[in-house]
């Protein structure tokens, strides 16, 4: 267990599509542990492995209020999306950014889970938009590109927001 690097926007492997998972050995179960120990660490919603510099297609997502709720999805793969919303989505690898996005309001994913067994998750809102986001990772897109009206700041937002 322990907290990796997290690469940020101008680093070129934020750009590169991920590989395939094919198959769990030991070496995929730490980086999998890591990547929550670092998604944690960094109080974020989502974290996909290229983040920290590998490019295989594993993400993890914690949607949940008391960040107690994980969920890993290996060689994700939307296969069903509904409706649309449009909000604030931000980035560990953009930090201090925020900008308006629009994402699908519902989608189910199929994925593999850590003893390599298929499964589907649906998700709307909040878990709907870091789906996306985050396989967007593994296909080398960065949230950037679908920023609606630019790039915010996010520091007096973080002010009035802190509870
Ligand atoms: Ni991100």
């Amino acid at each position: 267990m322990a907290i990796r690097n997290i690469r940020t926007m101008g680093d070129s492997i934020l750009t590169k599509v991920s590989k395939k998972v094919e198959k769990i050995d030991k070496r995929l179960l730490v980086l999998i542990d890591d990547m929550l120990d670092t998604l944690y660490d960094a109080e974020g919603v989502g974290l996909a492995a290229p983040q920290i510099g590998v490019l295989k297609r594993v993400v993890v997502i914690d949607v949940s209020e008391e960040a107690n709720n994980p969920i890993i999805l290996i060689n994700p793969e939307i296969i069903e999306t509904d409706g649309c919303q449009t909000g604030d989505e931000g980035c560990l690898s953009v930090p201090g950014k925020v900008g308006t996005v629009e994402r699908p309001n519902y989608v189910k994913v199929k994925a593999y889970d850590k003893d390599m067994k298929e499964f589907t998750l649906e998700g709307t809102e909040l878990l709907a938009r870091a789906i996306c986001h985050e396989i967007d990772h593994l296909n080398g897109i960065l949230y950037v590109e679908k920023v609606k009206d630019g790039l915010r700041d996010t520091a007096y937002q973080e002010e009035e927001t802190d509870e």
